[in-house]
């Protein structure tokens, strides 16, 4: 029974809230945009704050709001929940499978979750995309330290620690295209457009 729910956490983690609210207010396809990556950093870049903190923010709710359901009513493991959302995000039923990278949408499960490990994640990210200019860098280095952190430091079952697992490595092959272009040294630094 488990396994449907495990379905609908993929399903809800399918809705893209870059492409729908770009879609939206834009009527473009994020997809063919800047970094061509249907997630918040790419809406930040190319179309601003305004639309893209919103979409960072739906992106890390949907995240709380699958971990924080399963929790709730006891529909199975939420990490394993939120690797489907993670995943659902990543390869969307409803975008041929085309999607973001999932970076928000773990770090909202991980912050309901694991909310100790939280102020290590941050400091994380914020250093090195400060430090770097890269936010890709920032994302891969906080989903993997934070993931081996959570994993060390918290009582799971095996199912959970394969969870994590899928997850570290769902960030590492999102972020494919971004190691290419790192050793290429053509990645893009984080600059606004704000067309
Ligand atoms: O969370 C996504 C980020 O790590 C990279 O996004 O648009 O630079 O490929 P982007």
């Amino acid at each position: 029974m488990n396994y449907l729910y495990y379905l609908l956490a993929y399903i809800i983690g399918s809705i893209s809230f870059s492409y729908l609210l770009v879609k939206i207010f834009k009527n473009e396809d994020v997809r063919n945009k800047g970094s061509k990556n249907a997630g918040g950093t790419n809406v930040i870049r190319i179309y601003g704050w305004k639309l893209g903190l919103p979409v960072a923010i739906l992106d890390i709710f949907k995240g709380v709001f699958v971990t924080f359901i399963f929790k709730k009513y006891d529909l199975g493991y939420p990490v394993v929940a939120l690797f489907f959302a993670v995943l659902g995000h990543c390869y969307p039923i409803f975008m041929k499978f085309k999607g973001g990278k999932g970076i928000a949408t773990t770090a909202g499960g991980f912050i309901f979750l694991f909310i100790n490990i939280f102020p290590f994640g941050l400091a994380v990210f914020a250093g090195l995309a400060v430090l770097t200019g890269y936010v890709s860098v920032a994302s891969i280095f906080m989903v993997f330290t934070s993931g081996i952190l959570i994993i060390y430091t918290y009582a799971l079952d095996k199912i959970e620690i394969v969870a994590i697992a899928g997850i570290i490595l769902l960030a590492i092959i999102r972020h494919n295209s971004n190691i290419k272009r790192l050793i290429r040294r053509e990645e893009n630094q984080f600059r606004i457009g704000g067309k």
